[in-house]
């Protein structure tokens, strides 16, 4: 096998989405949806799908259950390409339920072997076998998180570079082990409220510098306002692109893969925000976070339009 570019250690799950219910949902009543989306989700294996349809050669390693959610979520990255030699099995498939009513969404996880992942099941040699390491959504590893600190630093000294999303903090703690990993994150990769509640700051200017003394790379994502980097005291942002939004679920995923495969592919930092914009965008294009990537000619189509504007 030829060397992996990214090692990704984290979650996977489905996603199932209902689209058109009503904004208010009253309980005690049959509440019917006017479309209906079985996707990819959770971060990190959305990250893994996204990456691999973008060229770069992935590791995923895993805890995933043994039972058909879990065989049709491996199915959706065997057809990426995904390498999955390092993962492990267990009992029970967690599962996201997302309901999008008007301008908001209730997002329901069932965490099932998604938090079951522990440091003894890694194959650390497996996962330094890549030129980079990523780990997204840091507080669903509730097993694993004790050792986080331990992992990025194996993969630092292994000389690896490293990245992070930690996404939300379900739990609004926002632990204090995330000093002890951020010494060994060379790019961290929030959404500007994460990234302030990381900082402790009341704003994202405040946060991406207060962050940039703790990393080499601080990349905060805006949503449709696109996203803003501070790196050696450079200050970079980059625009979304307009584009007609079926749903924003994994838009913070796919901007990562994005970035990553550009940062892999030794791009500048402009030339990563702008590949994390454009990726953000065409993840919103279609259902849930991997859809749209399922399509390589579609994506590639997506990329060249976009290159000429
Ligand atoms: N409506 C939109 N139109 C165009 N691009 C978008 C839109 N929403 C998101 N994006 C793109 O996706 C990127 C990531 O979106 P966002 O800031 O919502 O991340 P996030 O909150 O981490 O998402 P996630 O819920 O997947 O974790 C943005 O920086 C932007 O490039
Ligand atoms: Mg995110």
């Amino acid at each position: 096998m030829s060397k992996l570019d990214i090692t990704i250690a984290g979650e996977i799950n489905l996603d199932l989405i209902l689209y058109g219910l009503p904004e208010l949902m009253p309980t005690e009543r049959e509440l019917l949806a006017s479309g209906f989306a079985i996707t990819l989700g959770s971060s990190s294996a959305i990250l893994a799908h996204n990456l691999a349809a973008l060229g770069s050669r992935v590791g995923f390693v895993t805890k995933v259950g043994d039972d058909a959610f879990g065989a049709l979520a491996l199915q959706r990255l065997r057809e990426r390409g995904v390498d999955l030699a390092g993962i492990a099995h267990g009992a029970k498939s967690g599962v996201t339920v997302i309901l999008p009513h008007g301008p908001d969404r209730h997002i329901l996880t069932y965490p099932g072997t998604i938090s079951e992942l522990r440091f003894e099941q890694l194959d650390l040699d497996y996962l330094a076998s890549a030129r980079h390491f990523h780990m997204s959504s840091l507080f669903l590893q509730r097993q694993l998180l004790p050792r986080v600190p331990e992992l990025f630093r194996r993969m630092k000294s292994a000389g690896l570079t490293t990245s992070l999303d930690t996404n939300d903090d379900p739990e609004d703690r926002w632990d204090s082990i995330l000093e002890e990993i951020l010494p060994h994150v060379d790019i961290l990769l929030p959404n500007h409220r994460e990234a302030m509640k990381i900082s402790r700051a009341d704003n994202v200017e405040t946060a991406l510098s207060r962050l940039a003394q703790k990393v080499n790379t601080v990349v905060v994502k805006m949503g449709d306002r696109g996203a803003v980097a501070l790196r050696d005291g450079r200050r970079f942002s980059a625009p979304a692109i307009p584009v007609t939004v079926i749903d924003a679920v994994g838009a913070g995923d796919s901007f990562d893969a994005g970035f990553l495969h550009q940062f892999l592919q030794g791009g500048d930092l402009t030339t990563c925000l702008a590949c994390g914009n454009l990726c953000g965008a065409f993840s919103v294009t279609d259902c849930g976070g991997t859809e749209a990537f399922r399509d390589p000619a579609r994506l590639q189509e997506f990329l060249r339009l976009a290159r000429e504007h």
